[in-house]
């Protein structure tokens, strides 16, 4: 008999709706807040998001419909397929069955299209004709680029300077797409010039480019524009939950019931939260689930960081937020995985944290690309550099069954193809990659800054 190799879903099979996880956490979210240290209003964010947005990031509504128009639009890619990989089990000799999500048949290749579309489609429903946004590795804005054109909005991108110099054939898709993509820090904002100004030669960050997209939106005359944020946030949480939500009833096809592990690499978080939150609602309800989200050791923001109200940006734009932070100052090392490389965390993600429902796990990026390498030789696809992160978490997990001859499934979510990514393959494949850990001074040094912010209980 033919094995099955993977699963897709029928169109009166996908999910209708998406999974909010605040409800049911065990300790109740703690609000956002401002510089006067009080809770941010939903009125207070309505410059940076469109109101039906806000309305999803406070809302405590455990399921939330997804609307047709969007269900439509998912369905260009989705249901992406999960896919049984028999050629790495096989490479590691290990009894457990590992699955993986392949969210890199989207056209811009990542998961990020799931909220790109949401987000896009809401805020053309609220009238608004532009959206600005931060990229790190270029994935976010090739996702909403594309997400813009199928809307009809216009679309402006900061990239992250690191990324932006390595990876030129991303800044040619999102014009492609239609979109303006520019490096950062850049000269068109006050935060970026003043950066600039400070560190000329600096690889930019994730905070830097959030501050200048967040400034670009507010400061338009004609109010039109808003700010669009790719991961962190409870709203993209929630829209990247069909991912999960998919598996289940993927899994399900299999012969599987629940895994006994969900793995998925983090930066801001969301597609970990969007494989791992329908599951953290069985753990909830009783299943035993080991759930881990894997980041790089150069930027160990749940393995190593505190519990803190910080900015989700470097010049203190955004609210205060309660997460795992390694300080918005904090600029992490270049290294290839530029979507890891964010000082915080989703506020979602860090509650689960402190809940002790996940755990989380630091991985070396020389290890990362091994698993990479092994994965692209083994079940065919090279993988995003962010997305091996995931693959060596799994592979780690894979061993230990063996160890333990035990025959677990394991899930992992694969988040991106790397096929844009092939510098650091490069490096890699030339020896020139080095192993990245940081001490303390150095790792620690810009949570200074937070002693005299209010902290969460
Ligand atoms: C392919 C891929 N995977 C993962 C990530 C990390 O982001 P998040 O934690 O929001 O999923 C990124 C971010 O750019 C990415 O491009």
């Amino acid at each position: 008999m033919t094995r099955i190799k993977k699963v897709y879903l029928e169109a009166n099979e996908m999910p209708r709706q998406w999974y909010n996880l605040a409800p049911d956490l065990p300790t109740p979210m703690q609000p956002p807040l401002g510089p006067d240290g009080k809770p941010i209003t939903p009125e207070m964010l309505a410059p940076v998001f469109p109101m039906n947005l806000i309305e999803q990031e406070v809302s405590t509504e455990r399921w939330i419909d997804i609307p047709e128009e969007i269900l439509e639009m998912l369905a260009l890619y989705r249901a992406t397929p999960l896919v049984r990989a028999y050629e790495l089990e096989a490479a590691l000799k290990t009894p457990a069955r590992i699955y993986y999500k392949n969210e890199s048949v989207s056209p811009a290749g990542s998961h990020k299209l799931n909220t790109a579309i949401a987000q896009a489609w809401y805020n053309k429903q609220f009238g608004i004709t532009k959206l600005t946004t931060e990229t790190g590795a270029g994935q976010w804005g090739s996702a909403l680029a594309q997400a813009c054109a199928l809307i009809g909005l216009e679309c402006k991108v900061f990239m992250v300077r690191i990324s932006f110099d390595q990876k030129p054939f991303r800044k040619l898709l999102m014009n492609t797409y239609g979109a303006t993509c520019i490096a950062s820090p850049s000269n068109e904002t006050n935060t970026g010039r003043e950066i600039l100004a400070k560190m000329p030669d600096t690889p930019g960050s994730l905070g830097i480019a959030i501050s200048e997209a967040v400034e670009a939106a507010v400061t338009d005359p004609e109010g039109k524009t808003r700010y669009s944020l790719g991961s962190v946030l409870n709203h993209v949480m929630l829209h990247q939950t069909i991912i999960g939500l998919e598996v289940k009833k993927q899994l399900a096809k299999f012969g599987e019931k629940n895994p006994d592990t969900v793995i998925a690499c983090v930066g801001g978080g969301s597609n970990f939260a969007g494989i791992s939150f329908p599951f953290i609602y069985e753990k909830l309800h009783g299943a035993n689930i080991d759930i881990i989200p894997v980041e790089p050791t150069s930027c160990p923001t749940l393995t190593r960081g505190p519990f803190l109200y910080d900015h989700g940006d470097t010049a203190k734009m955004t609210p205060l937020l309660p997460m795992y932070t390694l300080g918005h100052s904090f600029i992490p090392e270049p290294i290839h995985a530029g979507g890891l490389r964010y000082h915080g965390m989703s506020p979602l993600v860090s509650a689960a944290l402190r809940d002790k429902l996940i755990n989380p796990m630091a991985i070396d990026q020389i290890e990362c690309y091994e698993a990479g390498i092994l994965f692209a030789r083994t079940e065919g696809i090279v993988p995003a550099p962010e997305t091996t992160h995931a693959i060596a978490g799994a592979i780690r997990e894979a061993k230990k069954a063996k160890e333990e001859g035990k025959e677990k499934v394991i899930l992992f979510n694969f988040s991106g193809h790397g096929l844009m990514d092939m510098v650091g393959y490069d490096k890699y494949l030339t020896g020139k990659l080095v192993k990245h850990e940081m001490d303390d001074e150095e790792l620690f040094k810009f949570l200074k800054e937070l002693e005299n912010y209010p902290k969460p209980q």
